[in-house]
């Protein structure tokens, strides 16, 4: 009988492989779409084949496992500094498990050949909202910047509570600038600060990417010494990292101005939120909208347990330097609010932060940061 039921089964089954509203998972597992459900239990009893119902939504129990996934997603630990590869590989995991919000994307490769990776964050608008851009890393051994930059990515896709800040924003954020540096920081010397490229100086590497941008580029602050920790390089963009962001900030530009309306660099360790100009003690001329929003965000942080973070103009409070990237994106009305973040400092030498202290120094700026967003939001 039971053969007999089988075989009989096993023509039904042949014939059912075509019908797209059937699927087989296995032998006697078969998955029915809802309007073909009727037909298919009756089809069923006609042929005595004993059938019962194991999952009655399979919607349900893809969405549950869906979420239980992306409880393991937040294993981004913050307990320690991540490599190039673990930041890239999170990336891509996010961009799979929230592919409705999330894309990862990459704005050009560094001077080694690692692919430049930029995660963005979109609840909809067609790429035609605002835009948040945030990159962090420029400088390789401030371990802290990406570290943040991550922290903000997490907060922003992981955290439903934030989900305020991406209604009608879009937020682009580079987590890390210069990934060559930071690897080199990581396996040969912490303190490398600059990128990795051949000079013309023997045995002398790198440029200070944040030296590199063309604005009053080689003037103040700056050195042409290709072995001096600010070189500023043989020529404006002479590094593919530097170029690389301004070819994605170039194509933001549109008929109505900049999509990108508040840019967040982030280094280490001086606490401050700095904006333009750094190449001059002159003042930007929308100064005083930067000064009280960066106030705003400040208190906001301090309020969270943060440090008090020095907030100026970058020459004035600072020291001047040209070649910035934030005096660049500033310039030429590319992006009207522009920011500096120095991380604090810890560790020995201010930029060798314990990895005990990540977390709370990430999550005590967090509140800056929704300060601007939501800035953003309202304008
Ligand atoms: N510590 C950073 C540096 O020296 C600060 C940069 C501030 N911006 C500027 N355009 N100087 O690169
Ligand atoms: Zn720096």
């Amino acid at each position: 009988m039971r053969v007999w039921l089988l075989s009989q089964f096993h023509d039904f089954h042949i014939a059912l492989l075509d019908d797209v509203q059937v699927d087989f998972w296995s032998k006697d597992d078969v998955m029915v779409s809802p309007s073909r459900q009727e037909s298919f239990q009756r089809q069923l009893n006609e042929m005595d084949v004993a059938w019962e119902i194991s999952i009655d939504n399979v919607q349900t129990v893809v969405q549950e496992e869906k979420e239980s996934l992306q409880g393991e997603s937040r294993s981004l630990s913050r307990d320690k500094f991540h490599s190039y590869q673990e930041m890239k590989d999170y990336l891509q995991e996010l961009a799979k498990l929230y592919s409705n919000t999330v894309s990862v994307g990459s704005i050009g490769s560094s001077y080694e050949g690692r692919d430049l990776p930029i995660l963005k964050i979109s609840s909809g608008g067609d790429d035609t909202r605002p835009i948040i851009l945030i990159d962090a890393g420029i400088h390789a051994r401030e371990w802290i910047a990406p570290a943040m930059a991550l922290y903000i990515i997490q907060q922003l896709v992981e955290n439903p509570s934030n989900a305020d800040l991406i209604a009608n924003v879009d937020w682009h954020v580079i987590p890390l600038l210069n990934p060559d540096g930071y690897e080199y920081s990581r396996k040969s010397s912490r303190l490398w600060r600059k990128t990795r490229s051949k000079t013309k100086r023997k045995g002398c590497f790198g440029v200070d990417g944040n030296r590199n941008f063309d604005i009053h580029w080689n003037g103040i602050g700056g050195s042409t010494d290709p072995c001096s920790e600010t070189y500023v390089g043989p020529r404006p963009f002479s590094e593919p990292e530097t170029a690389a962001l301004r070819d994605y900030v170039m194509k933001q530009l549109t008929k109505s101005g900049s999509r990108i309306k508040l840019y967040l660099t982030f280094h280490s360790y001086a606490s401050g939120i700095l904006y333009p100009w750094g190449y001059t003690w002159s003042q930007a001329p929308n100064a005083n909208t930067m000064k009280a929003l960066a106030q705003e965000a400040n208190l906001a942080q301090k309020r969270a347990g943060g440090h008090d973070f020095t907030v100026g103009q970058t020459a004035r409070v600072f020291y001047a330097a040209a070649g910035g990237s934030d005096d660049w994106v500033a310039s030429a009305g590319r992006v009207p609010l522009v920011y500096t973040v120095e991380m604090p400092r810890g560790g020995n030498w201010g930029f060798d932060l314990p990895p005990s202290a990540i977390n709370r120094t990430v999550s005590a700026f967090w509140p800056a940061v929704r300060v601007m967003g939501r800035h953003v939001q309202r304008s």
